[in-house]
């Protein structure tokens, strides 16, 4: 038998992850929208799609342990979120705030890195299996994300640091900003 208090303990960050999956879901469409890269965009997109299925999977192991997923606010995301959206507020040059959407998406997927593989470990040692194989697969994931970000970060964080790059003022409000990767 599990020790009921560390049982409790697992659910509960269960329930955290997906209150912060579900903010995610709700962050990441304006991450795309704000994204002047093309490829970050797509990135951006695609993610959305997998949390999407990372959402799933939680509600999947709510089902089998007979609880809501409900009830709990991932403040750590909601200060993630908080420090992306201020981001997209400010008035930068295009790759230098590609750079910057790239810098808030590292942090959520470290945060989420660290979340799985806590749950993971959890319900390993409680005998719940299927439970880890899930988890382990959003685990994969979440790293295969970061280490996409990292690489679209080394042609974007170069970008960023040339002279001049256009702001979005420069260009005006109106449609969508064309990407200037073949500049
Ligand atoms: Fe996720």
């Amino acid at each position: 038998m599990p020790n009921e208090s560390f049982k409790k303990l697992y659910v509960d960050e269960l329930k955290d992850l997906y209150s912060a999956e579900n903010q995610l879901v709700k962050a990441l469409p304006k991450m795309a929208k704000a994204a002047t890269s093309e490829e970050l965009r797509e990135g951006f997109e695609e993610h959305l799609e997998q949390t999407k299925g990372q959402v799933q999977r939680l509600e999947t192991i709510f089902q089998s342990l007979n609880e809501s997923p409900k009830g709990k606010k991932c403040m750590g995301m909601e200060g993630l979120v908080k420090e992306g959206s201020e981001v997209m507020e400010e008035d930068l040059e295009h790759a230098v705030l590609d750079a910057a959407l790239i810098g808030a998406a590292q942090r959520v997927e470290h945060y989420e890195i660290a979340a799985y593989w806590t749950v993971c470990e959890f319900a390993k040692v409680l005998g719940e299996t299927k439970h880890a194989s899930l988890l382990e697969k959003t685990l994969e994931e979440e790293k295969q994300t970061d280490e996409k970000l990292t690489e679209l970060a080394k042609e974007i964080n170069a970008q960023a640091n040339e002279p001049g790059s256009p702001r979005e003022e420069d260009e005006g409000k109106a449609g969508r900003r064309t990407p200037k990767r073949a500049a």
